[in-house]
């Protein structure tokens, strides 16, 4: 049987990403281009300016991805693309430039929704098994994702207000400890100990999810200790902050494996990265030893094209293929997109 090369690009955010992986299995390029320095000067990603970057770089690290796999485009049998969600201006970068490539070298061109990108990068270090459960922690989503079997997505629960890593973000900035504010807490955090007692997040239902209390909380907490003269221990807090972001996480993930039928629990998103989830979860999966759990390695935790490039390869075997007028979406219902 011939060999089949997918190329994939990722644009979503504020990485450009291109990865080329071969029959499912033998990943032979992934490149990522992070902007992370230059938002690094707003404290934040600006839309307009990230778009302008994929601009400048996509060409580029298109170029290398293909000079690191040792192939040309004629030996590339379909590209998959990120369609959404994600910044507009960000996607139709990346978007634009694979349907040239589709239309040069007329290629297939697979759509890609990059959360099923993130869950499958599981895909690269675990066979996976289902009914599976998908605690899905990055900068612009958090929620828990069932999925009975491959390529079936259920939202089980989901935040009703902001994303976990984005109150990574937003907390970090309060505390003026620079962006991106997820790894920046994580190491703050090893520092810190109990000190400030912030209250534990309470949501209407089981199955939903809340960040922006919390960060409101330490808001307070920041301004409570100035208006009394005290020192802010940004160890300490961090810590804080941490203890019950991450509770939710683990208490739901626990609710959920409860209720369902699950054989395998994977993390995903860059949230994915925070040492301590990884601790956390891996104790918490201790007491359901028939439950399979893969924690992705770092290098594919955060937004990169080898995770899209799997989903791509997945969607690929079902025929999942873009016609010419695919458009980038900021949002995109995950259930209804692989229905
Ligand atoms: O998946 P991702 O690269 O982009 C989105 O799809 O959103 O996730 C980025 C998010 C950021 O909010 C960043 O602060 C967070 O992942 N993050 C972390 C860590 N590394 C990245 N959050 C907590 N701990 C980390 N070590
Ligand atoms: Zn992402």
């Amino acid at each position: 049987m011939n060999d089949t090369l997918i190329l994939a690009i990722e644009s979503s955010c504020d990485e450009t990403a291109v990865a080329i992986l071969k029959n499912e299995t033998e990943l032979l390029s992934n490149v990522v281009y992070s902007q992370i320095k230059t938002h690094q000067e707003f404290g934040g990603v600006i839309p307009e300016v990230a778009s302008r970057i994929h601009v400048e770089k996509i060409t580029y690290v298109i170029k290398q991805a293909l000079t690191e796999a040792n192939v040309v485009m004629e030996d590339i049998d379909a590209i998959g693309i990120t369609f959404g969600p994600g910044l507009i201006g960000s996607l139709h970068v990346g978007l634009q430039a694979a349907k040239t490539l589709a239309w040069m070298y007329n290629l297939p061109l697979i759509p890609v929704h990059h959360i099923a990108g993130h869950i499958y990068a599981n895909a690269y270090v675990a066979t996976l098994k289902y009914p599976l459960l998908a605690i899905v922690v990055s900068g612009g989503h958090s929620e828990l994702i069932l999925m009975n079997k491959e390529n079936e997505f259920k939202v089980i629960a989901t935040t009703v207000d902001d994303a976990i890593g984005e109150a990574y973000d937003k907390v970090a900035r309060v505390m003026n400890a620079g962006y991106p504010g997820g790894p920046v807490i994580d190491k703050l955090a090893k520092e810190g100990k109990p000190h400030y007692n912030l209250p534990k997040v309470k949501t209407a239902n089981e199955n939903e999810l809340s960040f922006s209390g919390l960060k409101s909380a330490v808001i307070q907490c920041v301004a409570k200790e100035k208006k009394l003269g005290n020192d802010i221990n940004i160890n300490d807090l961090a810590f804080a902050f941490q203890e019950r972001a991450l509770e939710q996480i683990l208490e739901k993930t626990e609710l959920m494996i409860n209720e369902h039928p699950v054989q395998h629990v994977v993390l995903a998103g860059g949230v994915a990265a925070n040492s301590k989830l990884r601790q956390d979860l891996t104790e918490l999966m201790i007491h359901y030893p028939d439950i399979n759990l893969t924690i992705p390695p770092m290098w594919c935790c955060t937004d990169n094209a080898a995770m899209i490039a799997m989903s791509a390869a997945v969607n690929y075997r079902y025929n999942i293929l873009a016609t010419e007028d695919l458009g980038a979406k900021s949002t995109v219902d995950i259930e209804q997109f692989h229905q």
